[in-house]
């Protein structure tokens, strides 16, 4: 059941900072799914957004689950303050964990859901030993550090090529997208076999952010 529409989760990072009650007052009122939260480093990407206090004055206001994408160095160190912020969903780059699985172990024992995030050069095939113990995959379609970027056309075929590995091995795993997604993207990538797409600016920049997502929900 929880498969059959796609969700949407608005990206924070593209929110107005100094209003961001209001901000978030909209993401309630909207149809949106979850609220994704960029957290990063200036070490695993060449920029440094929001952190742990942000997570934790949001939680009360948002009525939404929250969805944590960490591009940090070494996420496996915050997996206690990810899941005190109240976090639905913790998602850790492959390229910045060398310990997956026990990452992924740690995550969920919390309780939280967790996924694993791959830049947009790294190949689906990699998952091969560990989708089994995600409960969802976030494809980057562009590179990771900064919203308003181009959207990369090759992570259409990607996600066509994870979706193919899910069905095959008879899992029921999340697919997620994440970067430069708009109306037009976000049809190819649904198509493609897309389950959660998220968008920064194309929602908050719009000039009617609850009607731009009720028109992603609806395609
Ligand atoms: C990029 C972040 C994205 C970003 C997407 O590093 O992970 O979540 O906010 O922004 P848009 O949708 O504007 O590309
Ligand atoms: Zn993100």
């Amino acid at each position: 059941m929880d498969n059959m529409k796609h969700k949407i989760a608005p990206s924070l990072l593209a929110a107005d900072f100094l209003h961001l009650h209001r901000e978030i007052e909209m993401v309630n009122k909207s149809e949106a799914d979850w609220l994704h939260m960029d957290i990063m480093d200036g070490v695993f990407v060449p920029n440094i957004s929001f952190g742990f206090p942000i997570l934790n004055a949001v939680r009360p206001v948002l009525k939404k689950p929250m969805d944590v994408h960490l591009m940090v160095v070494e996420p496996q160190k915050f997996i206690r303050e990810v899941a005190g912020a109240g976090a639905y969903l913790m998602n850790v780059h492959y390229e910045a964990s060398t310990h997956l699985q026990r990452t992924i172990a740690a995550i969920k024992e919390t309780g939280m859901k967790a996924g694993v995030t791959l830049n947009p050069h790294t190949p689906v095939c990699l998952l091969e030993d560990i989708i089994h113990d995600v409960d969802m995959v976030l494809l980057m379609s562009v590179n990771p550090g900064f919203g308003g970027q181009e959207f990369i056309g090759h992570s259409v075929e990607k996600t066509a090529r994870l979706k193919d590995m899910i069905t095959r091995k008879g899992l029921n795993t999340l697919i997620e997208v994440d970067g430069g997604v708009n109306r037009e993207t976000a049809g190819r990538l649904l198509r493609a076999g897309a389950d959660v797409l998220v968008a920064g600016n194309f929602v908050f920049r719009s000039p009617e952010p609850l009607q731009t997502i009720k028109d992603l929900k609806a395609l």
